[in-house]
């Protein structure tokens, strides 16, 4: 048998009657499925435990999972291969811990408040892969390197250096959260995910099979920036600009750090000549590059004309690679990179 934990938040407006209906049909189902378990209800929230066998289990986490009348539901914990039932008694219990007197209810209130703020918070700070490891029931420590093969996308804002010297924090932040959100809006739109952020920038990665969309969500940052800078009201979001280099290929995913501090992370030369061709955007004046290898990726049919522009030998590396970019009237830098930094520092 398998268990499951869960917690998710209720929709606004959800009657004791929705939540009675919920219990009705819960009880119903898991008795016919031999499922049992308990769902709490308060303040919002639902935390449930399930269990039983793993198709029967499985079946009715995909169904609550679809379910409109709550939403971020967020598997907790997943237990392989339990022997015996916690809730074998209890069928299938619902309680609503608003309307429990019990003083023993008090701590457990804010315990599973304590959890659920805990999870939320860990969600967007915390790896994917990490978070749905430690959900499978995995200890992502244990982990060992795995060799994989993926596109690396690496974005960075133009002349930042300038933008922090010479703009107020706050509006600095708030700069730096539109751009965040556009590139995170067009990663996941085209099923890639943010590894990491790295001060004004990022590294973004998708499934080799995916490098059409790897390129379409490149391009939709570059024209979401576009589109920010004509209508910013701010000078210096006028002149909001970012660099990203794309390559693909070979790396190595884990954890690397000390026995204290851990990142889980990418390797590989991938990533750096990523990482070196977004630096080189500026040089070459144009606002996406990629590689040879990405090139390679991208079938003839691709919608994109590309334009080759020769070699490029980053530094520290033996190899030059052979780099491109998009011909597209909107994919240029309207002011040359470097005259972006003298433009800032004269704001
Ligand atoms: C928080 C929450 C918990 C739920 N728990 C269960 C459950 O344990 N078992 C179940 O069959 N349905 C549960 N549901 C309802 C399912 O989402 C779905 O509406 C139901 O299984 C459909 O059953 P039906 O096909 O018999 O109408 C839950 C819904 C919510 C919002």
């Amino acid at each position: 048998m398998d268990r499951i934990t869960y917690i998710s938040s209720s929709i606004s407006g959800l009657s004791n009657a929705d939540i009675e209906e919920i219990a009705a049909v819960s009880q119903r189902n898991n008795a016919r499925s031999n499922l049992t378990g308990v769902l709490f209800h308060f303040k919002g929230l639902f935390y449930q435990i399930l269990e039983g066998e793993p198709e029967a289990l499985y079946q009715c986490l995909d169904r609550i999972k679809n379910d409109p009348r709550h939403t971020g539901l967020f598997v907790v914990k997943v237990e392989k291969g339990v022997l015996h039932r916690l809730y074998g008694d209890w069928g299938m219990k619902t309680i609503a811990l608003e309307r429990s007197k019990d003083p023993v209810v008090a701590p457990l209130r804010n315990l599973l408040d304590l959890v659920t703020r805990t999870y939320r918070t860990m969600e967007h700070y915390v790896p994917h892969e990490v978070l749905s490891g430690l959900q499978q029931g995995e200890n992502p420590l244990d982990w060992e390197l795995a060799r994989q093969e993926k596109v690396v996308l690496f974005a960075d804002i133009v002349g930042f250096s300038t933008l922090v010297e010479k703009m107020d924090l706050v509006e600095l932040q708030a700069l730096l959260n539109t751009f965040f959100s556009i590139a995170s809006k067009a990663i996941k739109n085209t099923n890639g995910r943010i590894s990491k952020l790295l001060g004004d920038g990022f590294m973004a990665y998708f499934p080799m099979e995916d490098c059409q969309q790897a390129l379409a969500s490149a391009v939709a940052i570059i024209l979401e920036l576009k589109s920010l800078r004509e209508h910013s009201s701010s000078a210096f979001g006028r002149l909001v600009y970012c660099g990203i280099g794309i390559s693909a290929g070979d790396l190595v995913e884990g954890n690397i750090g000390s026995s204290d501090k851990k990142d889980f992370t990418l390797l590989g030369d991938v990533v750096n000549s990523a990482a070196r061709l977004q630096s080189h955007t500026r040089k070459k004046g144009f606002p996406i590059l990629f590689d040879h290898r990405f090139r390679n990726c991208l079938n003839e049919q691709t919608k994109w004309s590309i334009k080759s522009l020769g070699t490029y030998q980053p530094k520290g590396k033996t190899q030059r690679l052979k780099i491109f970019t998009l011909e597209h009237p909107h994919l240029i830098f309207e002011v040359p990179p470097t005259k972006i930094s003298q433009k800032l520092k004269i704001l």
